[in-house]
């Protein structure tokens, strides 16, 4: 039986995915640094300063910077990030999910955050979604995604057995994270780019959310 539904936030909750894609190529075009789309689907999910060194190996710049350097680089991004960020209203929610959270509600399913940004509570309040989410994992000092941690954090947070939690996830990171959890991974966005790295079922789009078909894909009836 289903016991929690644990979510990603950027790419799943809302479109702050592409926030991250805008903030991250301004600051690497600074650097002279090109990055595209495809290599960003390697950076969602990925904590920030190890974003930032994913960037700086695939620019061939990863002995230039001092920690110090790095660290202003990342701090940069994330002024950015967050002046984007400014604009969020809670009609920035990608479509059904707040009938889904409404439903989980219903039913006494808890929902978690399993992000791996520190501006989640940050975004969640902008949405003036907070309140659906039983926990939000903090992610500091614990191994980001592809490791499950996060999503195992999320599910001892909800009381649940990993084995009756589904994760939601757009990012392949992510995906992996949850199959190593030994969850159920429902992936948002391509089944070419979700697919090979584990996803048990994609949607295009949250609008085909439901509880009712999540509890049918899982089989947690
Ligand atoms: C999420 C996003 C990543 C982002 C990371 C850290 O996983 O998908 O793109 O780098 O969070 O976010 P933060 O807001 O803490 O920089
Ligand atoms: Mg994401």
């Amino acid at each position: 039986k289903l016991q929690a539904v644990l979510f990603d936030l950027d790419g799943v909750i809302t479109d702050t995915a592409k926030y991250h894609f805008t903030a991250w190529k301004q600051m690497a075009e600074r650097i002279g640094i090109e990055i595209d789309s495809e290599f960003n689907e390697s950076l969602k999910g990925i904590e920030r300063m190890q974003s930032l060194e994913r960037i700086l190996i695939h620019g061939q710049q990863e002995h230039k910077y001092t920690q110090e350097e790095k660290e202003r680089l990342a701090q940069q991004k994330n002024d950015e990030y967050v002046a984007l960020l400014a604009s969020l209203t809670p009609e920035d929610t990608y479509p059904g999910i707040k009938e889904l959270l409404q439903q989980l509600r219903d039913n006494g399913i808890p929902a978690v955050i399993a992000s791996a940004s520190k501006n989640a509570p940050l975004i969640l309040d902008a949405l003036q979604l907070r309140d659906y989410f039983h926990a939000i994992v903090d992610p500091s000092g614990i191994p980001g995604k592809p490791q499950p941690d996060i999503f195992l954090k999320a599910a001892e947070q909800a009381g649940a057995d990993p084995s009756c939690c589904i994760g939601v996830e757009d990012s392949q990171a992510g995906i992996e994270a949850i199959r190593a959890a030994g969850m159920y991974a429902v992936g948002i966005g391509e089944e070419n780019i979700l697919g090979p790295f584990g996803a048990d079922i994609v949607y295009a789009s949250t609008r085909e959310l439901s509880l009712q078909k999540l509890l049918a894909a899982a089989n947690l009836e």
